[in-house]
């Protein structure tokens, strides 16, 4: 199967198939990473340029290293010492980076749907690494390509998020490829933190967070963004803990071999308790190994535009 699409914007709009082949080629990526040595020389005489206008540890680092795994020329632009903090525009700043030579461009940015306006105004393909509350489709990519490692596939698979849904870009693009890729999802969190219209994505809604783990063969929290909640959604964080966070109590009620996931940051005792964290059924750090894996396939599938056979191992 070709990837033809020039940029990774988002998992609303993409197909079935290219998640897929996206999930296929990070598995010979893994393989790749396995091995005594990294290198590999599928990215050789290509740039990658990190753009990251809000903080990042996972997404960032994942990235620079998948890119220099695979040899390419990686630059990480800091955007307070940029001219971005001249006041450089979006696109002039896109324009300068593609005049360069640029392969790809990784971008995080705080405005919902500013990588949409960067990839209609470079020739570089450009990746989405979280825009605003819409999407972090890398994260997702990385989630279900540890769900389907660990559990076999996606098709009836009950998977409960748990937290704010409405400020996490996770849960939008984990919702929009799931219910794609055929797992039952159920949300839940408090009224204030749930959009409206939920339902219409074709997930199932709860405020009870014991209904909403309840059978699950996958269990994923989501963090409090305390940066982005206006003051008011939440009576308190011990509130939310107590009455949301994921705890040994709980997580009884899921399947017996539940996935517990978070995308990290965790806050440990808020949406999940240290116990959870850290337990065996937890694949929180195997999200982040699996994070790198997932963006080397990107970084080669969108440099290629073409979806790899087993010759490239
Ligand atoms: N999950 C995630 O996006 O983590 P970072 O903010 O550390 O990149």
């Amino acid at each position: 199967m070709i990837l033809t699409r020039k940029d990774i914007l988002g998992l609303k709009d993409i197909k079935k198939t290219e998640i897929e082949a996206i999930l296929n080629t990070a598995e010979l990526m893994k393989y790749i990473l396995k091995q005594g040595n990294k290198k590999t020389p599928h990215l050789q005489g290509k740039s990658v340029i990190i753009l990251f206008y809000e903080n990042s540890t996972r997404t960032k680092l994942s990235f620079e290293l998948a890119g220099k795994y695979m040899g390419a020329s990686v630059a990480n632009i800091s955007v307070s010492t940029s001219s971005v903090a001249k006041g450089e525009s979006l696109i002039d700043t896109g324009r300068t980076i593609d005049v360069m030579g640029a392969d790809v461009v990784v971008i995080r940015h705080p405005i919902s749907g500013a990588p949409h306006l960067l990839a209609r105004h470079v020739k570089a393909s450009v990746i989405n690494a979280g825009d605003g509350m819409n999407e972090h489709p890398t994260q997702s990519l990385l989630d279900l390509f540890t769900i389907k490692e660990k559990k076999g596939g996606f098709e009836g698979l009950k998977v409960a998020i748990i937290g704010d849904i409405y400020h996490s870009r996770v849960a939008r693009s984990n919702i929009w490829s799931m219910v794609k890729l055929g797992c039952e999802v159920s949300v839940c969190g408090p009224n204030t933190l749930l959009p409206p219209d939920l339902e219409k994505t074709g997930v199932n809604v709860y405020n009870n967070v014991e209904d909403a783990i309840r059978g699950a063969d996958v269990v994923m929290g989501l963090r409090i963004q305390k940066e982005r909640q206006r003051s008011g959604l939440l009576p308190s964080i011990d509130e939310y803990a107590r009455y949301f966070g994921i705890n040994e109590k709980n997580i009884k009620l899921a399947k017996k071999d539940v996935l517990i996931m978070h995308p990290g940051p965790v806050n440990r005792g808020v949406e999940m308790t240290s116990i959870i964290v850290d337990e065996d059924r937890s694949a929180i750090t195997e999200q982040v190994t699996n994070g790198v894996a997932v963006r080397m396939a990107l970084l080669y599938m969108l440099t290629r535009r073409s979806v790899p056979d087993e010759s490239i191992v």
